[in-house]
């Protein structure tokens, strides 16, 4: 299992246990993280799974595909480290992650 940690708008730290092959966002829903919306299940298709990468993973989690950069034109407050969340696989590599989530989605 990989730890990853969500601390919402609030500062409100939250780690889960992420199983290899799902995605960021399957992860926060499934433990009800709040402030991940993720209206489309995971379509790289409405940017409400935003999330902002801890810069020392950043290079680990790879680069935004063309897709998820188009999608991230709609999202609330972008930053360089900005990414979607349905669109990062969880691997061994992401184990300690932390990513932080907006104060809102869209
Ligand atoms: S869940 Fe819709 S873009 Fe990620």
């Amino acid at each position: 299992m990989v730890k990853i940690t969500f601390i919402d708008s609030f500062g409100q730290h939250r780690t889960v246990e992420a199983e290899e092959g799902t995605t960021v966002m399957e992860n926060a829903i499934r433990n009800g993280i709040p402030e991940i919306v993720a209206e489309c299940g995971g379509g790289c298709a409405c940017a409400t799974c935003h999330v902002y990468v801890d810069e020392a993973f950043l290079e680990k989690t790879g680069k935004p595909s063309e897709k998820e950069e188009d999608m991230l034109d709609f999202a609330y407050k972008v930053q360089p480290n900005s990414r979607l969340s349905c669109q990062i696989k969880v691997r061994p590599e992401l184990d300690g992650m932390t990513v932080t989530t907006p104060d809102r989605q869209g």
